[in-house]
């Protein structure tokens, strides 16, 4: 894991769209793989920021959405498929033939969710898949004891998540219970992941996925197993792990074609 610690959230949103922008601009039709929540919106405001200013286009990238509620139709303003419009989509010169979310809204799932993990295949598989953590370690709306073998699937949400979640509902028992998530062997095939967390609210979570041992109780922590992996944290995520001082001392140390 290359893990890149910056002092503030903002700081390391630049650092996690610089990862992303130098891809877009490498790699011709680029598949990019995208969460919502919270953390990733300063890069996705700073990848706007550089579109606007005429320095990145989407115009050749396909997108792959990690996860979505069911039963929330797209133009419901808590869906990720409208936060994701809203947040990044019409935005930037993205084709929206090119975005793709998991449907839940489908009347099948089950069909809804191979069709997703075909379409995946179909475009080449992911190349950059940006991650959150859930405060529990879920990556996507991979929870907890899940299998770490999962492929899309529909889940079923744990409570913590579901009052964390909760401050974007207007009342808690509006949450829904059920997700369709790209699943963790899903999550494993893309060609490199890219984590950010900020906060201490993430940092017992972002301990137990580098420091940890690989385990379905910390379901990130099976990115430990993966060839290719950059962790983007702010100081406050970052304050439990006891290498700390460790990971800054590779990230000075690196030599220039080891940097991301
Ligand atoms: C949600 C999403 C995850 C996200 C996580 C963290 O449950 N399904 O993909 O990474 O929560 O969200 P936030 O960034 O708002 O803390």
């Amino acid at each position: 894991m290359e893990i890149l610690i910056r002092d503030t959230p903002e700081a390391s949103a630049q650092v996690a769209a610089d990862v992303v922008s130098k891809i877009i601009r490498e790699r011709a039709n680029l598949v990019l793989g995208l969460a919502t929540g919270g953390t990733p919106l300063r890069m996705y405001q700073e990848l706007i920021r550089m579109h606007q200013a005429g320095k990145l286009s989407f115009q050749n990238c396909t997108t792959f959405n990690l996860d979505e509620y069911v039963g929330l139709p797209p133009e419901d303003e808590r869906s990720y498929n409208h936060y994701m419009r809203s947040n990044l989509f019409d935005r930037v010169d993205l084709d929206p033939a090119q975005t793709h979310l998991p449907d839940g809204d489908a009347p099948d799932l089950r069909e809804a969710c191979r069709d997703y993990e075909q379409k995946i295949k179909d475009a080449g598989g992911i190349d950059l898949q940006v991650l959150g953590i859930g405060a529990n370690g879920h990556i996507g709306f991979n929870e907890p004891t899940g299998s770490l073998a999962s492929r899309t699937w529909v889940k079923i949400l744990s409570e913590q998540t579901i009052r964390d979640n909760a401050v974007h509902f207007d009342d808690p028992q509006e949450v829904p219970r059920h997700v369709v998530t790209m699943g963790i062997s899903t999550i494993m095939e893309a060609r490199h992941c890219l984590l950010l967390a900020n906060g201490a609210k993430k940092a017992d979570a972002v301990r137990r996925m580098i420091e940890g041992s690989v385990s379905a109780s910390c379901p990130a922590s099976i990115l430990q197993m993966h060839p290719r992996v950059t962790v983007v944290l702010d100081e406050e995520s970052a304050y439990l792990l006891v290498a700390k001082e460790h990971y800054k001392w590779i990230e000075r140390n690196k030599l220039d074609w080891q940097r991301h």
